[in-house]
């Protein structure tokens, strides 16, 4: 291990005395050190869903998992102090008991189906939704949550936007569970007695059951907030719920179907589905965009960049690997001098994973596996993805020749024929020809080549 770690200390010596003479700092921000490095997960905008996770309640039925802050991982991402990821897991056929919170919440069905009924004072909402469905549930809203299927579990992913508090909120269950404790039982028996015009011994034992507890023992509690429902139960709950599964655009409140729409980008290597602030209220509202991404096995989705929205990555289905290029914050510029850094970070990332891709920082993904992912874009109004190669969305293809003739080492022209070589646009082969035939040669290439890929 001493050993691995002096050879890296070389190694790093070498390349800075490189990077000098070659008057470019190129740095990888890397755990090369460490096994875990290999995958990324020292990597500030990487959140592995293995270790980045907050268990807020599980049991046999299910879970509630809220993503670490994101401001605390990196000092590039502080603007996302007041977002949060929330994950919502069930098994089929059980019940998210009634609450509410402190946060508005857009909510999405990455699996499974789902009754969601919100509580209004004077009436009530229920919709089926499906995968693929997105519903903004406003903040104090009072929700639940059923799993009707009787085989599929159903999983859910929540931005949470907190009101009270920059980064944190909370959920208030009406009912008492070994979880957490009703509400409503924080007041008085005498608010309560007056309130409900009845004696405080029958209200104990109506809503929260505390005497019941104490006669039977610990086996009469709810086992906590994700309860089972009976099949006649949840017939009757899908009785009163509308059906949204056709619909595109609906109506100002209702949930809409992201994967509906046609998709923005689409040919042979992937589908890219999206709905914007400009084309939803809901979205509007909390200045979001969603999107949901399918790419083929070997595709790539080329380098680009969000002009103005921070997006957050959620990994659906299958593994991929990422590159998101950033300069590096101001405190190793100071280090450095002069020199502007600029920095590779690198993940690979697989189901549940998270990664963020900070606004103007280009990135590019490459799916190693059928995949599936899902985005949320903050400060989304207005957003543009500028793509730096292929056919279409292309910045660099817009700039004139005179000015890519001063700005590069080669003529103009040879400039504008290595940016109009790629006729794909947004989504290309990840091993195209040319690589696989310039692999064959790895021989050939100098030694820098070798010491860099033993290092990495
Ligand atoms: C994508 O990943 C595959 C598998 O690791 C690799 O063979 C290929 O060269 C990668 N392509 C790009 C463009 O990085």
């Amino acid at each position: 291990m001493l050993r691995v770690r002096v050879q890296l200390l070389l190694g790093i010596l070498f390349l800075a005395s490189l990077s000098v003479s070659f008057g470019i700092v190129h740095r990888e921000h890397q755990e090369s050190q460490e096994e875990s490095d290999s995958r990324g997960e020292n990597n500030p905008f990487y959140f592995s869903s293995d270790r980045r996770f907050h268990t807020l309640f599980t049991n046999q039925y299910g879970h509630l998992r809220i993503l670490h802050r994101f401001d605390q991982r990196s000092k590039q991402i502080q603007n996302l102090e007041n977002y949060r990821v929330v994950e919502f897991k069930s098994k089929p056929n059980t019940l998210l008991l009634p609450h509410h919170a402190d946060a508005d919440f857009l909510l999405v069905v990455l699996n499974g189906r789902a009754i969601l009924t919100l509580v209004n004072p004077d009436s009530r909402d229920s919709y089926i939704l499906e995968q693929g469905h997105a519903q903004k549930i406003p903040a104090g809203t009072t929700f639940f949550l059923v799993n009707p299927d009787d085989n599929e579990n159903l999983r859910i992913i929540k931005l949470a936007i907190p009101v009270n508090n920059p980064h944190r909120f909370q959920d208030f269950f009406l009912s008492s569970t070994e979880a957490q404790q009703s509400y409503l039982r924080g007041f008085s028996k005498n608010i309560l007695e007056a309130s409900f015009d009845s004696d405080f011994k029958e209200i104990n034992r109506v809503l929260f059951g505390e005497e019941r507890q104490q006669q039977q023992g610990e086996e009469s509690r709810e086992e906590g907030v994700i309860v089972e429902l009976k099949r006649e139960q949840i017939q009757e709950l899908m009785k009163h719920a509308k059906s949204s599964s056709r619909k595109e655009l609906s109506s100002q409140d209702e949930p809409f179907n992201l994967r509906n729409s046609k998709p923005i980008y689409s040919n042979k290597f992937g589908r890219w589905y999206e709905m914007t602030p400009e084309k939803n209220p809901q979205l509007k509202d909390l200045d979001v965009f969603i999107s949901s991404v399918d790419m083929k096995e070997g595709a790539l989705l080329l380098p680009h960049y969000n002009s103005k929205a921070i997006v957050i990555m959620v990994i659906n289905e299958g593994e991929a690997k990422i590159e998101l290029v950033g300069l590096s914050d101001q405190q190793q510029q100071k280090q450095q001098e002069e020199s502007l850094e600029v920095q590779r970070y690198r993940a690979e990332l697989s189901e549940d994973d998270v990664f963020v891709i900070p606004a103007a920082y280009p990135v590019a993904i490459n799916a190693t596996s059928n995949l599936n992912f899902f985005a949320f874009g903050i400060n989304a109004e207005n957003n543009q993805r500028n793509f730096l190669a292929g056919g279409k969305d292309n910045v660099m293809s817009e700039i004139p020749t005179e000015v890519l003739e001063v700005s590069f080492p080669a003529s103009g022209k040879k400039v504008e024929k290595l940016i109009k070589k790629q006729s794909e646009s947004h989504f290309v082969d990840a091993q195209p020809e040319q690589q696989q035939r310039e692999e064959g040669h790895k021989g050939r290439k100098g030694s820098l080549s070798s010491i860099l890929g033993s290092l990495y």
